[in-house]
């Protein structure tokens, strides 16, 4: 069955449960003012639905938010199945939710997430052509999606660096990573290669140990990595890293990283702006993935991807002045973000 519901400003909430093929699924539609929602799908063993609906409603509005700001003409979606992406995969789970993101005609297109791949999306798009990451596409090939998510993070930390000492510069300057994943690993290897020293840490010592010997990269705990004291800390794993507890053992003088809701609350904003620290607004600057995906729906070449994603520089510069031309304590760049956003939304 499939239940609809609007509420709080979202366009649109499925909730379904298909017995046939074991599907528990939350399609969440944030907007679709600026274009079809674009938004991966996520598989999680959510604790309850209401868990997998808040994740999915969350994730939905943060999709609107990313691509108005790196102009991109789609809307904010997510899809959300509730399952262990290790034991309770199948072809027919798949293609169900195949068969009801058809049936939404559009108005939301599919993707890679946390916990699917290529060959997932491969079942969905035998029901439907609103997909997008299936094998052999622009955002599958060669993992470009999570290489340009760490170009443009790359480019978001020299544009920090310029704004934090006037020169954008990386020799001289040592870069915290935590998280050595698809898009840490890449960003370790822009960074290396403009000549910043390297600080990582991960959960998977095999991942350190080459980091260690590709980069010179210098290892630490993966409890320890934020107390770095370094130019920049860039937190490539997971969110709410930056919280009350964390914030006061920071030595670092900007944050840029690719993790999604890096502030565990919009507050934590303002305590960085106190300790004198430069954030570089998340979803600002890891929009990489999404201007990939963009492109490939309208048919674009990789190098034409990779020049929008250069222009994450000028966004981030534009968030930066808004930031620092307004009353100190009053907009921080987070709130800046919001702010451009929100007026392109019309919201
Ligand atoms: P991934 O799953 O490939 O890598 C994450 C890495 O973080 C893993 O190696 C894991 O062992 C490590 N990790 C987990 N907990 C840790 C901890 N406490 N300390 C240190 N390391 C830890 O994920 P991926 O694709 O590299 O994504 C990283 C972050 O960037 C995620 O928050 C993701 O949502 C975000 N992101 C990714 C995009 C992409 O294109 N892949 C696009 C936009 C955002």
């Amino acid at each position: 069955h499939s239940v609809n519901a609007s509420f709080e400003g979202f366009e649109r909430l499925d909730v379904m449960e298909d017995a046939a093929s074991g599907l528990k699924a939350i399609i969440a539609i944030d907007q679709t003012k600026l274009g079809p929602a674009l938004g991966g799908c996520r598989m999680w063993m959510y604790a309850s639905e209401e868990a997998a609906i808040s994740d999915a409603l969350r994730l939905a509005r943060g999709m609107t938010y990313k691509s108005a700001l790196a102009d991109i003409p789609y809307g904010g979606g997510k899809a959300v199945i509730i399952g262990n992406p290790a034991t309770d995969k199948s072809s027919k789970l798949f293609r169900s939710l195949g068969r009801i993101i058809e049936r939404l005609n559009g108005r939301y297109i599919t993707g890679m997430d946390l916990g699917t791949t290529s060959a997932d999306m491969d079942e969905i798009l035998r029901e439907t052509r609103h997909v997008t990451d299936v094998t052999g596409s622009l955002g599958a090939t060669g993992n470009f999606t999570a290489e340009m998510t760490a170009y443009g993070v790359y480019i978001a930390i020299r544009t920090s660096l310029k704004q934090k000492y006037g020169s954008e510069q990386l020799q001289q300057r040592t870069v915290a990573v935590q998280g050595l994943g698809k898009v840490g690993f890449a960003l370790c290897r822009y960074l290396h290669q403009s000549g910043a020293q390297l600080i990582v840490a991960d959960l998977d010592n095999r991942l350190v140990q080459l980091a260690a010997s590709q980069f010179g990269a210098a290892p630490v705990a993966v409890d320890a990595v934020h107390k770095q004291r370094c130019d920049v800390f860039a937190p490539c794993a997971l969110g709410d890293i930056l919280n009350d507890l964390t914030i006061p053992e920071l030595q670092c003088q900007i944050i840029a990283g690719a993790a999604n809701n890096q502030l565990a609350d919009p507050r934590h904003d303002v305590l960085l702006e106190q300790a004198d620290i430069l954030y570089a607004p998340d979803y600002a600057i890891n929009a990489g993935g999404i201007i990939v995906t963009a492109a490939e729906l309208n048919g674009s070449s990789a190098s034409y991807a990779r020049s929008q994603v250069e222009r994450i520089s000028h966004t981030l510069a534009q968030i930066y002045a808004r930031s620092a031309g307004s009353t100190p304590g009053t907009l921080p760049p987070a709130a800046a973000a919001d702010a451009i956003t929100r007026k392109r939304l019309g919201i």
